[in-house]
């Protein structure tokens, strides 16, 4: 019976040896073929020289090109080297949205003698943390909107489209935002569902296309303006001028990423790429522009504004001046500035590289313009660019910005990896692309909370920073409590490069009588 048996499994040893050699001799021949096949397309392609000269082993050239962008962050950048954000600021997006241990041992990496970097500066008594009081209110629109909007929250989330971004990030990003009392703002691909869905505020963008309020020839509908309007969580609506990463182009929306959902939104036929007009056809002027607010306004009811990079900066006398002459209530209730650094779905490198002024710039310049012109009360800032960590906040704040937005920090505590595949539909964590099966990455409850965890320490930490400098509150962070570092590495005072300008005497005495205005007390802001 055992001989039998033994016979039966050498028998049995041997069979399976036979299909091993087999399917190994069928692999290996598939190989050569495939290497031959290899072989004859690179010699006779004419595209890739690589590959016609270097046939077959030729081709690691891209494989590796391609896998590059994923593992360099892992092997060989530094904490401080990687762009566009570097390990070190992502690192604290990461651990915020988790709520995980944020803090860091031993001392810092960051050097102090780069030009540029900007210190806190402490002071000998800091804020008690029993004296220490929530971020202001303030209140956009006042006396001038039927429905101004009043908020508290510092740290929003920034304009990114409903095609650029998947539904269930767009999901996350309105349940997180609701449970932190942040806003969400919609970017230029119209009011969906989705971002209803959580029930946070909205800012509602109107892009170049009017996706989401226009007629049936594509202009600006005022009928279309009030039905969104109607959404009680549509607190403001905001006229995209310009976008730091691409000033004078359109909105990118390859036709791959236009889903029939999309297409409905958007009002626009599917699967074909979806490219908004460079500038508003209607808007050519500053006068066009007081027109085009005031006409959002008067459909809507709610506060309005505009969002531009500054490139030239002579049109904003131009607004100042048209401003004054039309009366203070005719202004932009909210001006939004993106750095030339700011993110995008899809943009051409020469203006993503090349185009407009940074933040670090482009924020005090416009706080003092609006200061000259004794405007700075009437009109709320909010600014953008590359501010994902406390202390970029807290920066915006003493410089006089009223509220900071982010977009690509909201990505981060999606769980962003910076693959930079926002424009191909290949996502790998299920943020920017509409591919299902990389969307099943994206857990909406979890990375909803991580938005709203994201939101809450951000502000702790703003208003940690406030209290080592001594205020009790975020919002009374000035240039006072700042020093910049300059070019031979030694700090100098912020107030020495950026003086509080006061207003000029033509218009010192306009009292706007709208109100009354708590953010004009304080970070340039007096
Ligand atoms: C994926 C993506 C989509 C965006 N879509 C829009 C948009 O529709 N409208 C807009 O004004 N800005 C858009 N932006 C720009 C952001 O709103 C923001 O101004 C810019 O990225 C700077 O903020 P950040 O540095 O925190 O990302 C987009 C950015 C990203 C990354």
């Amino acid at each position: 019976m055992s001989g039998f048996n033994i016979e039966r499994l050498s028998e049995f040893t041997a069979g399976v040896m036979q299909f091993i050699s087999f399917v190994f001799v069928v692999i290996v021949f598939a190989g050569l073929v495939l290497l031959i096949y290899f072989y004859i397309a690179d010699v006779t392609q004419t595209k890739q020289a690589i590959r016609r000269n270097y046939p077959v082993i030729g081709r690691f050239r891209y494989f590796f090109e391609h896998i590059g962008e994923f593992f360099r962050q892992y092997f060989f950048a530094l904490d401080r080297e990687e762009l566009p954000f570097n390990r070190a600021q992502r690192a604290w997006v990461y651990r915020a949205a988790k709520d995980v241990d944020a803090t860091v041992a031993f001392g810092s990496t960051r050097p102090l003698n780069q030009p540029g970097e900007i210190l806190f500066l402490n002071c000998l008594f800091p804020t008690l943390t029993e004296d220490a009081i929530p971020a202001a209110n303030v209140t956009i629109g006042q006396g001038v909107a039927r429905h101004p909007y009043t908020t508290s929250s510092l740290f929003n989330i920034s304009g990114m489209s409903f095609g650029a971004l998947s539904i269930p990030a767009i999901t996350a990003l309105s349940k997180g935002a609701k449970k932190a009392g942040i806003w969400m703002n919609t970017g230029e691909g119209a009011l969906s569902e989705f971002h209803l869905e959580g029930g946070c505020d909205i800012v509602y963008q109107i892009g170049t296309a009017k996706y989401g309020v226009r007629n049936a020839q594509g202009e600006l509908c005022d009928i279309e303006l009030a039905k969104v309007a109607a959404h009680p969580q549509v607190k403001m609506f905001e006229i995209k001028m310009s976008q730091g990463a691409k000033p004078g182009k359109g909105g990118i929306l390859p036709g791959e990423k236009v889903t029939a959902i999309i297409a409905k939104t958007r009002n626009i036929p599917e699967g074909v790429d979806s490219i908004s007009p460079n500038g508003h056809p209607e808007i050519s002027s500053v006068d066009d522009l007081l027109d085009m607010i005031h006409r959002v306004r008067e459909a809507t009811g709610k506060p309005v504004g505009f969002k531009v990079v500054i490139g030239t900066s002579g049109w904003l006398d131009d607004l100042c001046k048209a401003i004054h002459q039309r009366g203070v209530e005719s202004a932009p209730d909210f001006i939004t500035i993106d750095s030339a650094d700011g993110g995008t779905g899809a943009a051409p490198q020469s203006l993503i590289d090349f185009m407009g002024q940074p933040i670090k710039r482009s924020l005090p310049l416009v706080v003092d313009k609006l200061m000259d012109y004794n405007l700075r009360g009437r009109i709320k800032i909010i600014c953008s660019g590359k501010l994902i960590n406390p202390s970029d906040v807290a920066w915006a704040l003493c410089m006089g910005a009223d509220f900071v937005t982010s977009a690509r920090g909201f990505m981060f505590a999606l769980g962003c990896i910076q693959a930079l595949q926002c424009n191909k539909n290949t996502c790998p964590t299920g943020i920017t692309t509409h591919d299902e099966g990389l969307q099943k990455g994206l857990d909406i409850e979890d990375k909803g909370e991580r938005v709203h965890q994201f939101a809450n320490k951000m502000m702790y930490e703003v208003g940690m920073i406030a209290h080592s400098c001594g205020v009790t509150q975020a919002r009374q962070l000035s240039r006072e409590h700042t020093q910049i570092i300059n070019e031979q590495g030694i700090p100098m005072e912020m107030l020495d490069l950026y003086p509080i300008h006061k207003s000029i005497d033509e218009y010192a005495d306009i009292n706007y009588g709208l109100g009354e205005d708590v953010s004009a007390e304080h970070g340039g802001r007096v």
